[in-house]
């Protein structure tokens, strides 16, 4: 029998290794990603555990200020999109994602009292829609990273926020050490490691302009 989850996990991992190694390769793997997760959207929010984003509020929970605008790359259905809302009450949230069945759950998911405030787009990682240092935190949760645009949207003194649920068995996952370097080359200067529940994250600061 086949086993489509060990096979899709399986795509997920390659797909992120190409696309962190060589980002121009991504549009190969798009058409599939996407359909893999509008397949998978009506039961992603029953896949989630309890500490499944003990990493990322691990993170955000170290942010000194709050982010007054901030993109949640990746958003899926929208739970990291929606615990930034929470923790900061005032700031403007913009999910994105490639799969629309999955912003349609995302924006189900949304109480009403966020609705001003969290807002859904269906948008490419690698190619954001909005202008340059458009926002003070860009956050991801098992999302493949595009650095150049997380450099690009993000302001100076701006934070970017990479979260993995299962740590290195999480299907899509860049080790840390391989952050760093992405982002240092890219201006980012401080980084803070976190060990939450099963997974790690990483938090890094973009150098501000001087
Ligand atoms: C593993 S899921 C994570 C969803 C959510 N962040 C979470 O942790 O529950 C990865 C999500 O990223 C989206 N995605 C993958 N590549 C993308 C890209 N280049 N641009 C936008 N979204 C992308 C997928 O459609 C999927 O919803």
């Amino acid at each position: 029998m086949i086993d489509r989850v060990a096979i899709g996990r399986r795509f997920a991992r390659v797909a992120t290794d190409v696309a962190v190694r060589h980002p121009r390769l991504w549009r190969v793997f798009r058409p599939l990603m996407r359909k893999q997760f509008d397949a998978l959207a009506h039961q992603w929010d029953s896949f989630r555990s309890e500490d499944t984003f003990a990493p990322y509020e691990a993170a955000i929970a170290a942010l000194r200020d709050e982010p007054a605008r901030i993109v949640d790359v990746g958003t899926g259905t929208g739970a990291g999109a929606l615990a930034l809302a929470r923790r900061f009450p005032q700031a403007e949230i913009v999910g994105i994602d490639l799969s629309e069945r999955m912003l349609e759950q995302a924006r189900r998911n949304t109480p009403e009292d966020l609705q001003e405030r969290v807002t859904f787009r269906r948008a490419d990682a690698s190619k954001l829609p909005f202008d340059d240092a458009s926002f003070e935190l860009a956050s991801h949760a098992n999302m493949i990273p595009f650095f150049d645009e997380v450099a690009r949207v993000v302001a100076p003194g701006g934070h970017a926020l990479f979260a993995f649920s299962s740590g290195a068995d999480t299907p899509i996952y860049v080790a840390t050490e391989r952050l760093r370097d992405e982002l240092e080359t890219r201006g980012f200067t401080e980084f803070a490691e976190f060990d939450a529940g099963r997974g790690n994250a990483l938090l890094a600061r973009k150098r501000t302009a001087s």
